[in-house]
């Protein structure tokens, strides 16, 4: 069985992007370890980074087929797209949303998820480990 790990725009420039914010995880790393964590549940992982909402939904729509759940950093897009959303409900599996900040201590605008409604469970603020507690969270729902 295998889960997606889905993270959205500018998550590629982990590891120096305002790494007061983000802390200095690499992506590579993040993967690393949702990789590992998924492997302590026999699960297999399938990882998709992009700057680009048409691929994130492209991918999402695929894992239908392919998977059985999700584990999504919508950066971003999390508090602008209807379209993800719409995605992850389509293809019907178990969705956890992980942010590495708690985007609720933040600016107003990212204060509201569109992914939120449609997800299992939310995890933010807990930095890299939030992904560790995200197929923990996954693996209980499958
Ligand atoms: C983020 C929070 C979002 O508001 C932001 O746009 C990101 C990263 C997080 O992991 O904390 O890109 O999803």
């Amino acid at each position: 069985r295998r889960i997606l790990l889905v993270n959205g725009p500018n998550l590629n420039l982990l590891g120096t992007r305002e790494p007061e914010i983000y802390g200095s995880v690499t992506l590579a790393e993040l993967e690393g370890i949702v990789t590992d964590r998924a492997e302590m549940h026999g699960l297999e992982v399938s990882a998709v980074q992009s700057n680009h909402e048409g691929e994130l939904i492209d991918r999402i729509q695929a894992a239908r087929e392919t998977c059985v759940g999700v584990i999504i950093n919508p950066g971003a897009f999390t508090h602008t797209s209807v379209a993800i959303r719409d995605a992850l409900s389509a293809i019907a599996l178990p969705v956890v949303e992980v942010h590495l900040s708690n985007i609720h201590r933040r600016e107003e605008f990212r204060h509201h998820s569109y992914v939120s409604g449609v997800a299992e469970a939310v995890i933010a603020g807990a930095g890299p480990d939030g992904y560790t507690f995200a197929v923990d969270v996954l693996a209980s729902h499958l």
